[in-house]
């Protein structure tokens, strides 16, 4: 099976890393709109307008299905990609709300939502996880992770200062859901500062779901990946490099 992968720019790789690890498909063409990334500051019409044009991209190549990695356009666009394409459209969101009923945790045990702008002021976590019957839902746009993992920050001197400035005087989560492509990145360092909460991997919980679904199984075989950028192609290549040799 092939797949789009579409992102804003280059965190989408933390979901193509879990993709290939599963080894569901042969072939995962990405898309990372490197040019006009980041969606997370932009607002619902802007972002429904790039989805769409990376949509048109996508037209060229014969792909079996397209997975929007990246959060805050699973958010805005989800709906109009899927009535345009003439494939089926997978968001990351669902399946990051499946995630957390799979890790059974009791309704009234506090859910922390980290996201983007866009992601966190769509509400659609939350009202997912509300509809499922989570009572305790917290949901705080933290943009500021997403440059400091551009950068490769992940010195606790400065990422725990960021920490406390979102998280101080928060509940303790049981469950925290990292609603953008980059967090997974600081995967570690969140998981200290939240000791004994469960992180939740927009990744890895669409290989959940693709599986559940039964879109997909594991065909044992390598994923090719070919990458392509609106601008830089050379950079997402280099990250690409970084991110998922590890
Ligand atoms: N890919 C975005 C997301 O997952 C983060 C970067 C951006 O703001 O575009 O929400």
């Amino acid at each position: 099976m092939r797949a789009a992968v579409f992102d804003s720019g280059v965190g989408g790789l933390t979901v193509v890393k879990s993709l290939i690890k599963s080894s569901i498909f042969s072939e995962i063409i990405y898309y990372g709109d490197t040019a006009r990334v980041p969606y997370g500051n932009k607002d619902e019409n802007t972002v429904i307008r790039y989805s769409l044009e990376v949509l048109e991209f996508f037209n060229n190549f014969d792909v079996d299905l397209m997975i929007v990695a990246c959060n805050s356009a699973s958010a805005f666009a989800l709906e109009e990609l899927r009535r345009k394409a003439k494939f089926n459209v997978y968001g990351v969101i669902e399946p990051g709300v499946l995630a957390v009923e799979n890790i059974s945790i009791d309704y009234d045990e506090n859910i922390l939502i980290i996201g983007t702008n866009a992601t966190i002021k769509s509400n659609l976590y939350q009202e997912m996880l509300k509809k499922r019957g989570y009572s305790n839902i917290t949901a705080i746009p933290t943009p500021l992770l997403v440059p400091l993992v551009e950068e490769g920050i992940r010195d606790e001197k400065i990422l725990n200062p960021v920490f406390e400035h979102y998280f101080k005087g928060l509940p303790k989560p049981k469950a925290v859901i990292m609603g953008c492509t980059h967090f997974p990145l600081l995967k570690e360092e969140l998981e200290r500062y939240f000791a004994d909460a469960i992180l939740i991997h927009s990744g890895d919980a669409i290989v959940e779901y693709l599986k559940r679904e039964k879109v997909a199984k594991n065909n044992n075989k390598k994923t090719e990946l070919r990458l392509f950028a609106s601008e830089n192609v050379h950079r997402l290549k280099e990250v690409a490099h970084n991110w998922l040799s590890t």
